[in-house]
């Protein structure tokens, strides 16, 4: 089965969190059940300078008033088309912001390309190659789905997959005949949404089955509150709703050839892990004791992430022995909350703030838990970056994190089959009750390493979860074969 799949970001080459990460991992683990994938993403710089000598698959002259060029390349185990147009992609740094912070003021017209050039490609656009289906990611691909809709040619299904329902992709409907959408598109049926064009709206109404990243999340997303404005649309879709846990990549993953970890260890060597805290204690300059309680969290800074509950919880979680390290970059004012408590705890506290993809790696291998206080986490990679490490987490009980973390409680203890902590509600209070509870636990040598043993033993690999998804597409594919030529 061949497989389109259309992306804004792409690990190693751009990632801002959890979906390059996917975008970048998932194909590696589909091929193993017969799945081909290609992926289609712009032509940032970073891929323009990676891709080598490519082939030219396509040019184009006018798509939605610009031309450019398809490159074909194999780069990092995965085939890639690379959507060149220099006019909308040739940006350095983040692929939505400027240097100002601000989201680049022709994002409609970026990503609306992208998923134009999509919708050509499933329609024949590159010779040689008809993918059987194509995956749209999050709202920047939304629009692919909407575009083979209204060209009413014969098609390849769309699925798309939610990543994030919090980022929503909604622009003025001025911005229609640019988008180079019917006028009757701007309906309920079409990619209106509460007055404007809604990317994911329109991917979420028009693509024959949704995915998104945790049978938690999926049913989140259909109340009220979790459903961010779109709940009521994705309760009528819910007979063609699926929620798939992600999976990370286990060969990047290793502590024993990582080479971001100072001190490589084997996977269940938890012994193999005390240096790599001490190097941690002293790179952030806090005391070098193997007894203090290290905790870690690496994390976009948004409120998503629940990190400015630190503010109000910090007096009590940094007590008794308690150290946190915090890897972050994100909102300008929870990074001043965060440099704020480094002056106030110089001694138990320390931030890096910006993104540092080797940090990510450290932390895990050197913090004894792992935090993740989030509002909501539609599946969340930390955790299992962390369990894998042999770092326990602590987190909210929301989304992915629920349904990746088996919560230490006195039943799972005794089954000997708890990886972690889980709290609600999401507050100061429940977060500063659960790192007490988790320190408790910590100073219970024998019982914290059966924690950190079942948290490595737990699968966080991409095996069965790609066997789910290689099962959805295979069964979405057959049954929108008799419409497809
Ligand atoms: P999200 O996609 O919502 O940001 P995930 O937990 O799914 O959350 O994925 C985040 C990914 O990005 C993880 O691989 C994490 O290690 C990484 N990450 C996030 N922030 C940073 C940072 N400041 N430095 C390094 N890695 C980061
Ligand atoms: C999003 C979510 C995160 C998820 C990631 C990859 O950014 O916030 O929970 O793990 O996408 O699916």
């Amino acid at each position: 089965l061949e497989l389109l799949s259309v992306a804004s970001e792409m690990f190693p080459f751009v990632k801002t969190g959890g979906l390059g990460d996917i975008v970048g991992t998932l194909p590696h683990a589909l091929a193993r059940h017969g799945i081909r994938t290609r992926t289609l993403v712009p032509g940032y710089p970073a891929l323009l300078s990676a891709m080598g000598s490519p082939r030219c698959a396509a040019r184009f002259s006018d798509v939605l008033g610009h031309s450019g060029t398809i490159w074909e390349s194999y780069l990092c185990g995965n085939d890639i088309f690379i959507l060149d147009v220099p006019a909308l992609y040739d940006r350095p740094g983040d692929p939505y912001m400027g240097p100002d912070g601000n989201d680049w003021p022709d994002n409609d017209i970026r990503f609306a390309v992208l998923a134009r050039v999509a919708a050509h490609i499933a329609q024949g656009m590159i010779d040689g190659y008809r993918p059987d289906l194509v995956q749209a990611h999050d709202w920047q691909a939304g629009l692919t789905a909407a575009y083979l809709h209204y060209d009413g040619s014969v098609a390849p299904p769309v699925i798309q997959t939610i990543h994030n329902l919090s980022f929503q992709g909604c622009f003025p409907p001025s911005a229609l005949s640019r988008l180079g959408l019917p006028d009757r598109a701007m309906c309920v049926d079409g990619v209106e949404y509460y007055g404007n064009i809604g990317f994911l709206k329109a991917g979420l109404h028009f693509s024959a089955w949704i995915t998104t990243v945790s049978p938690t999340y999926a049913r989140e997303i259909q109340t009220p509150e979790g459903g961010m404005g779109l709940g009521g649309l994705l309760r009528t879709r819910a007979r063609v709703l699926t929620g798939i846990l992600n999976g990370i990549d286990t060969d990047i993953w290793d502590p024993e050839h990582d080479p971001d970890v100072h001190f490589p260890y084997r996977l269940r060597d938890l012994a193999g892990r005390r240096p790599n805290k001490r190097a941690l204690q002293a790179e952030f300059g806090l005391p070098q004791d193997p007894d203090a309680f290290l905790l870690g969290i690496v994390s976009r800074l948004t409120m998503q992430k629940g990190i400015d509950l630190l503010s109000q919880a910090a007096d009590e979680i940094l007590q008794d022995n308690t150290q946190l390290v915090v890897v972050g970059s994100g909102s300008l004012p929870i990074q001043r909350e965060l440099s704020a408590l480094q002056r106030r705890f110089p001694r138990r506290f320390a931030c890096h703030l910006g993104y540092s993809e080797a940090l990510g790696h450290r932390m895990p291998a050197s913090a004894d838990a792992m935090l993740m206080p989030s509002r909501f986490e539609p599946c969340g990679l930390t955790q299992m970056s962390a369990c894998h490490y042999g770092s326990v987490p602590i987190a909210s009980r929301v989304g992915g994190l629920a349904d990746t973390i088996v919560d230490a409680n006195a039943a799972a203890i005794a089954g000997n089959a708890a990886t972690g902590f889980l709290f609600s509600p999401v507050d100061a209070q429940s977060l500063v009750a659960e790192v007490r509870r988790a320190r408790t636990v910590f100073r219970d040598p024998a019982a914290w390493s059966v924690l950190q043993r079942n948290a490595i033993a737990y699968d966080v690999s991409w095996c069965g979860k790609a066997a789910q998804y290689a099962n959805l597409f295979r069964a979405v594919v057959a049954h929108a074969r008799p419409q497809v030529r």
